[in-house]
């Protein structure tokens, strides 16, 4: 059976150095994150307070959340900036026809 996937955006829409939250119905929202070009994409919720990540800045690979500003590598999820200690989930993305896939574990 294929695995599940979301639509996180199409790559011409998301500016390097950008990130953007997408909703969907098949789990939490998940933040998509381009860097210098490549996708990325972790959970949205940050693990300290459940802030949305996408509305942080993007620093390199790291997002930095807005809320308290603890920070995690989006390549990684690892958690990089206190109060931050809990990692992020991270997903595969596909590129797909110019579209911005990620890939939901099973
Ligand atoms: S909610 Fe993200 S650092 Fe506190």
């Amino acid at each position: 059976m294929p695995a599940r996937s979301v639509l996180l955006c199409l790559a011409a829409d998301l500016a390097p150095g950008s990130a953007r939250r997408v909703e969907h119905s098949d789990g939490p929202a998940i933040a998509v994150y381009n860097v210098d070009g490549t996708f990325y994409a972790t959970d949205d919720n940050c693990t300290h307070g459940l802030s949305s990540l996408a509305e942080g800045m993007l620093d390199g690979d790291m997002i930095e959340c807005a809320a308290h500003f603890g920070g995690f590598d989006v390549k990684t999820g690892k958690a990089v900036m206190a109060p931050c200690s809990m990692d992020l989930r991270t997903y595969k993305v596909e590129l797909r026809d110019g579209a911005v896939f990620a890939v939901l574990p099973d």
